[in-house]
């Protein structure tokens, strides 16, 4: 969708917005010389370190280090994605984007997700109104109460109840004109089996609607009402629902993980009313899934850590540290929160109450710390089996992106484990070396949602650019084509004309190659290059190239040399597209890393316009 919008109208947009004004409308500032200051609405503070700069159009926390321009902050503020960023600015200042058409399809698809948002709308409705005001929604009201809410619970989340019988909803759902088809695409009704009827899926089930974060309804939970399995029953995936990007709560937390920098990540439904009602509304729940990087991107939105609150069992310990792992990938530290073995977050609450949880949560560990602990203890006493175990765990350390905290965690570890930290350094020397070469090149974290240049990240998915060893290869020699067109040249198979309108120069990368090239060019007449004559103006290392290059064809060119020529033209075009895409990739990758942020405003303003 970004490439949609035109750079030109980005601009103006820009322009056009007051970015005073629009913050004010989150953020209360004062005048203070050339800037504005205020509270930061992104971490917690006292005393303001947020200013906006209304000449330069930008912001910036002194205290946590975020800034942009009016895009990166509405997309922060209220967890937008880059181009909805710019269409509500459009609007607000009577931009007219001007957006490509959507192609028919395009547009089938659009009408689909309004109405299977709408479907889900009505169904939720039906539901709530079932647990609400509906006799036939007793046995569920009492549950509610037995788990401990009342109305005002069940309103604010818009919890429902589901009929225990084949066809409330399906029925519900055609009296009020909609399309069987769409509600079987969103799984609220499944086709019948051997000429029978369509069924509804959710039957005698407490029913929690789950938001994305505009507050539209993508997809439902239900939970039985007693013992009986499943437990839970979710809405399967659909074209508007893919679960490893949609978070339990998120709608509703995601102020309060604004405001206090953090988010409880917990495994439940229920755990996730709990906490949010017990005073920790920073909480979200994953939605039957274990925790995917687009989830830890999504988050990374909001807070600057994540504290993990899994079941406290052995598969829950394998949860937390998976979720730890790839929350580490995107550079989110993780803790943990230990609770009583067999309790969950939401039976803590009524057991021992909010003070005990938040003693906890002030206790939190890290979940590296955690891991340590579990790795050795599991390893026990034998040396190797704790050679082993702290290979494991240093694999771990040499994942984490900062350096300090890499050393930090491998003393911590040296002293634990009584392996001695110089022997630990070297194997994470050893992991580090194995991860760089496994690492693809372009799985750097990218800034969210942010306009990427198109042309930089084409290859993201499978490309081939980033083989290391053809790395090294092209640091050390010239590459093929290069060589191919030095050949031309020099056995006068193409016009020095030709390969100047091609671009000349710059068509090579390789300085070999463009010192070559420039020779080439420069002594090339209309009647050719003729190597012999100039061979005793070059120096004798000039002159050995070209004669070693001289020996390169024999023949293979004769016949299709237009064809060679344009194919070598191509080829070094990717080349250079390739060095753009990694250039700009090492740029991002430093604006990343960049957390003084000095320059990364100006780095930002350059990312929105390199589009
Ligand atoms: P409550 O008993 O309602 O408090 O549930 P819980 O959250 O304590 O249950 P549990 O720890 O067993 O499960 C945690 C989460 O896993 C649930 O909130 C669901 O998202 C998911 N889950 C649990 N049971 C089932 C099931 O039978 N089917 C599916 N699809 N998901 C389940
Ligand atoms: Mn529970």
């Amino acid at each position: 969708m970004t490439g949609q919008i035109s750079e030109s109208k980005i601009n103006e947009v820009r322009e056009q917005t007051d970015i005073v004004e629009l913050i004010s409308q989150y953020v209360s500032l004062k005048r203070s010389g050339a800037n504005h200051t205020g509270l930061c609405p992104f971490h917690a503070e006292k005393s303001p370190s947020f200013s906006v700069n209304s000449a330069r159009q930008f912001f910036h926390c002194f205290g946590c280090g975020v800034g942009g321009d009016v895009f990166s902050f509405l997309m922060k503020i209220e967890g937008l994605a880059f181009p909805d960023a710019v269409r509500r600015l459009a609007k607000q200042v009577g931009v007219e984007l001007e957006e490509r058409s959507f192609s028919p399809e395009e547009e089938l698809r659009e009408r689909q997700r309004e109405r299977l948002y709408r479907v889900n709308e009505v169904a939720a409705a039906y539901f709530h109104q079932l647990l609400m005001e509906d006799p036939l929604g007793e046995p569920a009201r009492k549950y509610m109460k037995i788990r401990g809410y009342g109305r005002k619970a069940a309103g604010e989340y818009r919890v429902g109840f589901a009929l225990d019988s084949w066809e409330g909803l399906k029925k519900h759902l055609e009296e009020q004109g909609l399309a069987a088809d769409d509600a079987r695409t969103l799984g609220l009704i499944r086709p019948g089996k051997q000429g029978r009827g369509d069924y509804d899926l959710f039957r005698g089930r407490l029913i929690f609607p789950v938001y994305d974060l505009s507050g539209r309804i993508v997809a439902f939970a239900g939970r039985v009402l007693d013992d009986g399995k499943p437990k839970y029953i979710n809405s399967p995936e659909s074209p508007i629902y893919h679960k490893g990007r949609v978070l339990f709560g998120l709608y509703q937390a995601r102020q309060a993980m604004r405001q206090s920098g953090e988010v409880l990540l917990v495994e439940g439904y229920f755990d996730q009313l709990a906490l949010y009602r017990a005073g920790f509304p920073q909480v979200v729940a994953t939605c039957g899934t274990a925790l995917t990087s687009d989830h830890a991107r999504l988050l990374k939105r909001y807070v600057q850590r994540v504290v993990l609150l899994f079941d406290q069992d052995p598969a829950g310990k394998k949860a937390t540290f998976k979720a730890m792992t790839v929350l580490q990938e995107e550079g989110v530290p993780a803790s943990v929160i230990e609770l009583p073995r067999g309790d969950d977050p939401d039976s803590f609450i009524q057991r021992y109450g909010a003070d005990a949880f938040r003693d906890r949560l002030e206790k939190a560990r890290s979940a590296m710390d955690l891991f340590i602990d579990d790795v050795l203890a599991e390893a026990g006493n034998g040396i190797e089996q704790k050679v082993r175990a702290a290979e494991q765990i240093v694999e771990q350390i040499s994942g984490l992106s900062s350096e300090l905290e890499q050393d930090l965690y491998l003393k911590d570890l040296a002293q634990r484990s009584d392996i001695d930290l110089e022997q630990l350094k070297q194997v994470k020397r050893k992991v580090t070396g194995r991860r760089q070469q496994q690492k693809n090149h372009y799985s750097a974290p990218l800034p969210e949602d942010y306009p990427l240049p198109e042309v930089p990240f084409a290859p993201l998915e499978g490309g081939d650019y980033s083989a290391p060893d053809r790395q090294v290869e092209s640091k050390t020699a010239w590459s093929r084509s290069e060589e191919t067109l030095l050949c031309l040249l020099l056995q006068n198979y193409v016009d020095r004309e030709k390969v100047i309108a091609a671009g000349g120069l710059s068509l090579f990368n390789h300085p070999a190659a463009q010192d070559v090239a420039q020779t080439l060019l420069a002594y090339s007449t209309d009647s050719g290059f003729d190597l012999q004559s100039i061979i005793e103006k070059l120096d004798p290392d000039k002159a050995s190239v070209l004669m070693a290059l001289s020996g390169c064809d024999q023949g293979q060119f004769s016949e299709n040399v237009d064809v060679i020529f344009t194919d070598c033209l191509k080829a070094l075009q990717q080349e250079q597209n390739k060095r753009q895409r990694e250039e700009s990739l090492n740029r991002i990758r430093q604006f990343e890393q960049d957390k003084d942020t000095k320059n990364s405003n100006d780095l930002l303003k350059e990312f929105t316009n390199l589009k």
